[in-house]
């Protein structure tokens, strides 16, 4: 809230005198009726003169109200892109265990529930609250200068109103934070169903996936149905509260100018002024109401969104520039949070010295992933450390370990954006000349140039428009751009055919050559140049040779050899 903070004291500055002239239009229509009662002995000048002071006032109020809803919005649009933004910066930042712990759609739904919900909770505090506030200050102060009597009743009154309006409200809070956290929810749901659409039209789940979507619905429409069902109690208990307030003091005001107390002025004052406030009273409660829903809302994400970091940098973190490449994992133990059962490591220990070239290989679930998910620290081990150029990775910026490796994942990667974009994300700055290289050793230059629009062609979500061989070939493209110590290549070229896959292993030696290598295929042909190859089971290293020595073992690597020979 602290953005733009002059514009957000500027509105309550102009409401707060608009709210002020709006209670001291009733002082007119009190004198204005008192003239009247004088009967017709008033002059009419004096009268006209009330009637143009009175639409004066009437034009001033709407002009600060104006001015305060300029004001507002001015406030109010920057606190919420400052809402969104700060949230998306902090996401962003989170490990990858958080991500995979959640759905997109639901993180994009809590993003845009904080950014909505700072909007109305401004537009409310200034309305419904700091107005009303205002007004019930100088109606009080009218009563008791006009009675004691009707003073202390309406101070009793509004305070009732008031305490029952709280106490409904925070009863509220819960059932409108499970509406708040279903709707994320229902939204995941669908996200993640579209963004499956395929597999649904193939395994013929249409009829399965809409009425999985009508049960969640459902499940919504019930939860927001209680929260309305409590919210129409509470105005209703509101609206008879502030019924009864207008009779007590718009009958005491009647009786006390019976009594030759107060002036029929006063009375007009009353009922004018009562009438005028009764709405907002009445809705006081649904105000509190939608006060705290969007409290709710914006604490549930706030809550979702703003957790501490899995990972992060130490304090103190050493900002360094990895050159050599040496990898070395100590006594390094990890499991999933989620799977206690399953290590996938236990005391792994292994040194690649730099430059070397190695080659992962092992049974699918064996850990190959994994292995290479700690060296780019998306997750922490749990004992034993992870060095590289002797650095513990803990203790370095994760930026300086990640922009020392250059990474094709086993799953593409990939921006609904241009390819000449999705190319160069690992280096904003290169030049056309040197994407085209790029892409080029990436075997990819072909067909890029035979699509209409070429590197300015759209890729879809995720890629979708391309097959399964261009995207890894757009991925490789893009790690030869990245000009890094060390190379990761997880399953690089697992979705291209055999003369492909020969051609593009050229390029990619040339591009093993003076770097770290990590390469993980099932094919093991394209291993046999490595100068070692490790093999991975049960998360521990069961060999550890060059292809020659392994095939001579006649031991793991050399079943998996014969296999697929
Ligand atoms: N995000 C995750 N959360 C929980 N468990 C996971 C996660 N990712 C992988 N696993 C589990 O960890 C084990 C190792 O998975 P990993 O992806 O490292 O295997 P891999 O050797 O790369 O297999 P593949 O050859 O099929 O790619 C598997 O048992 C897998 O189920
Ligand atoms: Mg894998």
């Amino acid at each position: 809230m602290k953005q733009k903070r002059w514009a957000g004291v500027a509105t309550f500055i102009f409401a707060g005198l608009a709210a002020t002239l709006q209670a001291g239009l009733f002082l007119v229509i009190k004198n204005l009726t008192n003239l009247i009662n004088e009967g017709n002995n008033t002059s009419s000048s004096v009268v006209l003169h009330m009637v143009g002071v009175l639409v004066i006032t009437m034009i001033t109020i709407n002009i600060l109200h104006r001015v305060s809803g300029v004001l507002a919005a001015w406030w109010v649009t920057h606190m919420k892109a400052f809402a969104g933004e700060i949230s998306f910066n902090y996401l962003l930042r989170h490990s990858a265990g958080y991500f995979s712990d959640r759905l997109s759609g639901k993180l994009q739904n809590k993003i845009n529930n904080i950014a909505v919900a700072m909007d109305a909770l401004t537009g409310k505090i200034v309305e419904g609250f700091f107005m009303l506030f205002i007004q019930l200050a100088i109606f009080i102060l009218y009563a008791f200068v006009a009675n004691k009597m009707i003073g202390f009743a309406s101070i009793v009154l509004i305070g009732v109103i008031t305490v029952y309006s709280v106490v409904a409200a925070s009863g509220l809070a819960k059932a409108i934070k499970r509406y708040a956290k279903q709707g994320a929810i229902t939204q995941g749901i669908i996200v993640d169903i579209i963004a499956n659409v395929l597999a649904t039209k193939q395994n013929v789940a249409i009829k399965k996936e809409e009425k999985h979507v009508q049960n969640v619905l459902d499940k919504y429409r019930k939860v927001h149905l209680n929260v309305w069902w409590r919210f129409s109690t509470v105005s209703m208990v509101g609206n008879f509260l502030a019924a009864i307030m207008f009779g007590v003091v718009v009958g005491l005001a009647v009786y006390y100018w019976q009594l030759g107390i107060i002036t029929a002025g006063d009375v007009m004052l009353f009922i004018t002024m009562l009438l005028t406030l009764y709405g907002n009273l009445e809705a006081l409660g649904s105000s509190i109401n939608y006060f705290v829903e969007n409290k709710g809302k914006l604490q549930e994400g706030l809550e979702a969104i703003f957790i501490p970091y899995e990972i992060k940098d130490l304090p103190n973190a050493k900002k360094v520039n990895i050159k050599e490449g040496e990898i070395i994992f100590d006594c390094v133990n990890f499991h999933y949070k989620d799977d206690k059962k399953n290590t996938v490591f236990q005391n792994l220990s292994l040194t690649i010295p730099a430059g070397q070239k190695v080659g992962l290989v092992g049974e699918s679930g064996a850990g190959k992933s994994t292995f290479v998910s700690l060296l780019l620290r998306f997750m922490d081990v749990e004992s034993g450390t992870i060095r590289v150029d002797g650095h513990n990775i803990k203790k370095i910026k994760q930026d300086d370990l990640r922009r020392a490796i250059a990474y094709v994942p086993q799953e593409a990667l990939l921006f609904h954006r241009t390819l000449e974009e999705n190319i160069k994300y690992s280096h904003p700055r290169a030049t056309k000349k040197e994407i085209i290289l790029a892409s080029k050793r990436a075997y990819a230059l072909d067909f890029i140039k035979s699509f209409p629009k070429g590197f300015k062609t759209l890729v879809g979500e995720r890629g979708v428009k391309l097959s399964g061989g261009q995207k890894q070939r757009v991925m490789i493209a893009r790690a030869m751009l990245k000009k890094s110590p060390i190379l990761v290549l997880d399953e690089a070229t697992s979705a291209l055919d055999s003369q492909a896959e020969r051609k593009i292993q050229k390029a990619l030696e040339s591009l093993m050559e003076d770097r770290t290598t990590i390469a993980i295929a099932h094919r093991l042909s394209t291993l046999k140049q490595m100068d070692r190859i490790i093999v991975f089971d049960g998360g521990k290293i069961v060999e550890d040779g060059t292809h020659d020595e392994l095939v001579k073992k006649k031991g793991k690597y050399y079943q998996l050899w014969k296999w697929q020979k």
